[in-house]
């Protein structure tokens, strides 16, 4: 299912203009929407998911048009909001049902893609169980059962992976990763490992804009001879942080530290260059992000 998202801007009451301008391509596959707290990843999944309306541009789901063509739009896809939460009260296969009602599916068939959402996401022995009791990746492993009600070609999930524990975090994303063989799956997070681990492109949002758009490895690539690592006293280590991106240190004891940086130069200090990851892409992308604005006032 082919997502079309052109020249789209947001602007909310107050004048906060939450996207700028977005153009992106999404395709079957397991899609990465990266990008820190405030980039605007809700507000561009609400758009798809015809919860809101942009104040510029336009966005299709499989050529269909989102804005004059909702109802449409929503049958084909499913959503899991960043804040989910299930009734309560309800156990697992009650709230699917329930949910399975309101997409309009018929009592057999109902029964059927229940069992099989609940199969797929482990929580057939816990069917009848209430939501109530569930742990955090229980919880969402509902949410993306729900969403997956009625077998929607696009599935948009907002922050699965927030809150979870990191053994349910591999599972989520495993499950992320599987959901997108044959489906598109866009998934927004602020966790570059998640991207790293389930999905086969991304695109980066700061402040409303697309600043990256390509495969995880591209990312990272990004910044090739920008990253290094060096072990320092604490007086260095404090003037490394004024000059460079300190993206992670580490005490070796002796009041020293080893550092890995990300900067256009080398830090001071004896530092050799590292191979870059795809969170030192990530931090190599924000800070000419960051930089860029800075220039422009
Ligand atoms: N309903 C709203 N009214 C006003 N501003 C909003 C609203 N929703 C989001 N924003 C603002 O829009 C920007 C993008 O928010 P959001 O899309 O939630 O980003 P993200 O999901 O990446 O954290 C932020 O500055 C946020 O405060
Ligand atoms: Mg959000």
């Amino acid at each position: 299912m082919d997502v079309a998202i052109k020249q789209v801007s947001k602007l909310y009451p107050g004048k906060v203009r939450a996207l700028d301008g977005v153009t992106l391509n999404i395709g079957t596959g397991t899609f990465g929407l990266l990008g820190p707290n405030g980039a605007g990843k809700t507000t561009l999944m609400r758009l798809v998911a015809t919860l809101d309306v942009p104040t510029r541009g336009e966005i299709t789901v499989g050529g269909i048009d989102c804005r004059r063509r909702p109802a449409e739009v929503r049958r084909l896809l499913g959503y899991l909001p960043q804040s989910f939460a299930a009734f309560r009260r309800l156990t697992a296969y009650e709230f699917l049902d329930y949910v399975g009602l309101l997409k309009g599916l018929d009592g057999p068939r109902r029964r059927r893609d229940i069992e099989r959402m609940l199969e797929l996401v482990g929580l057939t022995g816990a069917a009848r169980a209430r939501a109530g009791t569930f742990s955090g990746g229980m919880l969402q492993r509902l949410g993306i059962a729900q969403a997956l009600l009625g077998d929607p070609a696009l599935l948009i999930v907002d922050e699965p992976t927030a809150g979870l524990d990191p053994e349910e975090r591999v599972r989520f994303r495993n499950l992320l990763a599987e959901l997108g063989k044959d489906r598109t799956v866009i998934l927004s997070t602020h966790i570059v490992a998640d991207v790293e681990r389930a999905c086969r492109e991304l695109a980066l949002l700061a402040a409303g804009r697309v600043v990256f758009r390509g495969e995880p490895s591209e990312l990272a690539a990004l910044a090739a001879g920008a990253v290094w690592e060096v072990e320092v006293d604490e007086g260095t280590y404090e003037r490394t942080r004024l000059s460079h991106q300190v993206v992670s240190a580490v005490s070796t004891g002796g009041g020293r530290f080893r550092l890995r940086v990300v900067g256009e130069s080398p830090p001071p200090g004896a530092a050799g260059p590292a191979t870059p990851t795809l969170e030192d892409g990530y931090m190599a992308v924000m800070r000419r992000q960051q930089r860029a604005q800075q220039a422009a006032g």
